[in-house]
């Protein structure tokens, strides 16, 4: 019996839940890589040089998740474990995030992608939108910064799914990455490139956060105050992560029920970060009550007046403005002049002069 011949090709383990996902998977990845299964209990050592995986199977099902569940202590230990998911289905990329992947790809396998992707330092792929690659100057700056911020999202919304505790600092310096961004290049860079590279609540949290800075540093606030909006900006929708996505996207008006469900979301999202050492009772106040209105109007307490912090009505119309000029599949992005005319519509909901400085950051910014 001969030495069996080494094989110089890198190993990646491979979960699919289908033999057509696996031979898709096989043909994109057998030129560049040696194919292992996904062990149950501990890679073996030299197994795993680089110690890869790519996985896909089908999250919404829950005798899967539970299986994939099991391997998870491996799945951890890898340096990088690629998750094949749907782009519609945004449940599926958190779930894939609490599951230990690294990177995701969007259906279909795209195969240099998902070879770059293993092999490559994966900056800019995390949220599979390897469009942001190969960009240059201010774009691929606000893209690289909207990544980190969707990364921290997606830890953040995996978090409070799991009930784990949330990582402010993490948050902190996302919010602080897109600061420095808006600040450093212009708020409509910012705008542009999240509603091309990013969808569903990351899109709308990133916008709000973006605004919010923006407005933040027009009106010329204090540096530790526009680092809070950025905070809260990143934060203030972290209680949609236990709303359900048949309430969350559909398309038309929500019935009263939904509604109820929906509103619930301000108050989740503070049962969660509240009291975490290291989020502030100012941002905590943000997440609580950034639909309130000044006529008392809002929800979840009804407050009014000047029972609303700055911070909050600062943060109330950056909400509306970004939510109208979202880009999104079942509504296209409103323009800003007009999204601005729709808030200056609000008489005494928002505070007049402040809707009246915002001006200048939904036309010029
Ligand atoms: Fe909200
Ligand atoms: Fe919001």
């Amino acid at each position: 019996m001969g030495v069996p011949k080494l094989d110089p090709r890198p190993a990646v383990h491979v979960l699919a839940d289908s033999a057509a996902k696996e031979r898709l998977l096989r043909s994109a990845l057998e030129p560049a890589f040696r194919i292992l299964p996904v062990p149950r209990h501990g890679l073996e050592p030299g197994a795993g040089e680089g110690r890869l995986a790519v996985i896909d199977v089908d999250l919404q099902d829950v005798k899967t998740v539970m299986h994939v569940k099991g391997m998870l202590p491996v799945l951890k230990s890898l340096d990088r474990c690629v998750f094949v998911v749907d782009r519609h289905i945004k449940k599926a990329m958190i779930q894939a995030h609490a599951l230990g992947a690294t990177n995701i790809m969007f259906n279909p396998v795209h195969d240099l992608r998902l070879v770059a992707m293993l092999l490559g330092d994966g900056e800019g792929a995390e949220d599979g939108s390897m469009e942001s690659l190969g960009l240059e100057g201010p774009v691929a700056e606000a893209a690289k910064a909207a990544s980190a911020g969707q990364k921290t999202l997606l830890a953040l919304f995996s978090a409070v799914t799991a009930g784990s505790p949330v990582s402010p600092q993490a948050v902190e310096e996302a919010g602080r990455a897109i600061a420095d961004n808006i600040a450093e290049t212009s708020l409509t860079n910012w705008l542009d490139t999240v509603r091309q590279h990013h969808e569903g609540t990351f899109q709308h949290c990133l916008l709000v956060t973006g605004v919010a800075v923006g407005f933040g540093q027009l009106l010329g606030l204090a540096r530790r105050d526009v680092q809070r909006l950025a905070t809260a900006g990143m934060f203030h929708d972290v209680g949609k992560a236990s709303i359900p996505l048949e309430i969350l996207d559909k398309p038309g008006r929500l019935d009263e029920d939904e509604l109820k469900v929906m509103r619930s979301h301000p108050v989740i999202g503070y049962d969660a970060i509240a009291g975490t050492p290291g989020v502030s009772e100012e941002v905590a106040d943000v997440v609580r009550h950034h639909h309130e209105f000044l006529d008392g109007s809002g929800y979840p307490d009804a407050l009014e007046g000047t029972s609303i912090s700055d911070l909050c009505r600062i943060m109330t119309i950056s909400d509306i403005f970004a939510a109208l000029i979202e880009d999104r599949k079942h509504k296209p992005p409103m323009a800003r002049a007009d999204a601005y005319e729709i808030i200056r519509g609000m008489t005494g909901k928002l505070e007049a002069p402040l809707v009246a400085a915002f001006r200048d950051v939904a036309l010029k910014a």
